[in-house]
């Protein structure tokens, strides 16, 4: 059964750890995380893309595959299916289709539309008992062919949006989507801190994920962040992973082009990367 984020990110706050968010590609990402989420007994998030969600086929179909997963590989962990980066006619199409969790990506317009559009999703999610991440100030990198510069959220919008009856807040605190360019200055903790103090218990939610160092990640939970998103991280393990078999030749002998023995190291290392991201994270046993 898919539930809502929304008991998974109160107990995360509570406890000072955070749940993952790991984005899903196709059906060996999706067995990948929600295997290794069971192994771990954690609690995990199914992010989805607009433009992933396209990819498989539409969110009816990838809703279709996880419950199908869950009840066949009998996940009893929780796990939420959440819109990653949802714009106002995404969410309503992920909600139709069934989708535990909404994220509502405003942050490109102006805060008082911003503002307006978030009550609406957060409005019709309520009827349906679906978890809303919203966002203030974009996160820098490209996502589905959106590139933000990596804002520095204003505290004060971030507390006027958590206050719309959001269950999630991700703001942007100079975390980038991909892999972090190598004059990249950090997070901004003062933001963060100031972000907290205003929003009191709302679980905040740090994206970009990948190559964040472990301290950086360790104090950012400290400071209330209780969800972060890791899509890249598992992309480059996979590829890796795929590039090593190909490149040793493995798919040349015997049947080594079924694609269920070609595609099996990087889902391996998709399994890897998602465990070491739980502990680092904290979730681990907290199901
Ligand atoms: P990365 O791809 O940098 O891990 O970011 C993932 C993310 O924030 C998805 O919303």
């Amino acid at each position: 059964m898919l539930v809502s984020a929304k008991e998974m990110l109160t107990k995360a706050k509570e406890g000072k750890y955070a749940v993952g968010q790991f984005n899903i590609n196709n059906l060996e990402w999706t067995k990948a995380v929600l295997l290794t989420a069971q192994e771990n007994n954690s609690p995990v998030i199914l992010g989805v893309s607009e433009g992933a969600a396209k990819y498989m086929c539409g969110f009816n179909t990838v809703t279709a595959m996880v419950k199908g997963m869950i009840d066949t590989l009998k996940i009893t962990v929780p796990v939420a299916l959440h819109l990653d980066h949802g714009t106002y006619e995404g969410a309503k199409q992920a909600i139709a289709d069934g989708f535990s969790s909404i994220m509502f990506d405003g942050s490109h317009y102006g805060i008082e539309e911003n503002i307006e559009k978030t009550k609406e999703i957060v409005a019709l999610c309520a009827t349906q008992g679906l978890s809303v991440e919203a966002e203030v100030g974009s996160i820098g990198g490209e996502e589905d062919g959106v590139i933000g510069a990596g804002e520095v959220a204003d505290p004060n919008e971030c507390k006027q949006i958590a206050d719309l009856g959001v269950d999630m807040l991700a703001a942007g605190i100079g975390n980038i989507h991909g892999v972090y360019p190598e004059n990249w200055t950090g997070l901004s903790f003062d933001t963060l801190d100031a972000i907290q103090q205003l929003t009191g218990k709302m679980p905040l939610v740090l994206h970009g994920g990948t190559g964040i160092p472990e301290d950086m990640i360790a104090k950012a939970i400290s400071l209330g962040v209780s969800k972060i998103n890791v899509n890249t991280e598992c992309q480059l393990s996979f590829a890796a992973a795929t590039r090593k078999y190909v490149e040793e030749g493995k798919d040349l002998k015997g049947k080594g082009f079924d694609p269920r023995k070609l595609l099996n190291p990087g889902f391996e290392a998709i399994k890897a990367t998602v465990k070491e991201k739980m502990e680092l994270f904290g979730s681990v046993n907290k199901a």
